[in-house]
């Protein structure tokens, strides 16, 4: 396996059965992501996006074929080795933020730290400062402006320093000023850090910030694109 290839899928199938009916939500999808790119998913609603994106992250498993993500061959992994997989290895951010409501900016960060090694972990206040939160980390999820959860919640998951980061419709709570600072400041740390995001989206103008875009069409992939020139989030219009 190409170490370089954070990312690979490989004739990835997902039927769900419900009861007599069968909805193929993924059909032999293949996908390569190399290491450190900006990725944008793109399709219709119910066209798979989110099951592609729970399959990688090990949240839900596909029917058929195989997932490496970070050199680890999901299917392959016992339920222990699964659950270190998903903290250590991929961050997610959700629409709906996520965050746990008893608790503050810092210890939603920390919590998530605790829960892996220490020497892969940046510190939560350090990592609040760097999505521009340090003045807000003893502030409780209801204290923070919707964007600030999300910037919590990009903290969350950045903190651990995973080599992907799985992020579902984030901006799609947000303002539009809001959600170009949020993609700004994942785009900025997955060019610091090296790290991959994939982001879904229903915005097709978020795409143009991307280094790839993938099109998601009933289950399967319609195309994968490459931008020579990703614009600036500042310069998007939508
Ligand atoms: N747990 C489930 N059980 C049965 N069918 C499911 C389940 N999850 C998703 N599906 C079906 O699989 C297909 C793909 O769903 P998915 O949630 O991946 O779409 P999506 O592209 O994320 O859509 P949206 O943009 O609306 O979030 C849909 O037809 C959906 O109804
Ligand atoms: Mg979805």
């Amino acid at each position: 396996m190409d170490d370089n290839k954070t990312v690979f899928l490989e004739n990835v199938s997902k039927t769900y059965q419900m009861g007599e009916i069968e909805v193929k939500a993924l059909k032999e999808v293949d996908l390569t992501i190399t290491k450190g790119k900006f990725v944008v998913v793109l399709g219709p609603s119910g066209s798979g996006k989110t099951t592609m994106l729970n399959c990688i992250g090990g949240i839900d498993s596909p029917t058929s074929g195989t997932i490496i993500v970070g050199g680890n061959d999901i299917s392959k992994l016992t339920e222990k080795e699964l659950t270190k997989f998903r903290r250590n290895t991929v961050g997610f951010i959700f629409q709906f933020f996520n965050l746990i409501p008893t608790l503050t900016a810092r210890e939603n960060v920390d919590f998530a730290l605790d829960l892996v090694p220490k020497e892969t972990r940046g510190s939560a206040v350090e990592v609040l400062k760097q999505v521009g939160l340090g003045d807000r980390a003893n502030h409780f999820p209801s204290q923070l402006s919707g964007g600030e959860q999300q910037r919590v919640a990009v903290a969350r998951a950045l903190a651990k320093r995973p080599p992907v980061v799985l992020c579902d419709e984030p901006t799609g709570e947000l303002d539009f000023d809001t959600g170009i600072m949020i993609l700004r400041l994942m785009r900025d740390v997955s060019r610091q850090e090296h790290c991959n995001f994939l982001v879904v989206t229903h915005n097709a103008a978020i795409a143009r910030m991307a280094d790839t875009v993938v099109r998601l069409h009933s289950g399967e992939i319609s195309s994968v694109e490459t931008n020579e020139n990703p614009e600036d989030p500042e310069n998007l219009v939508w």
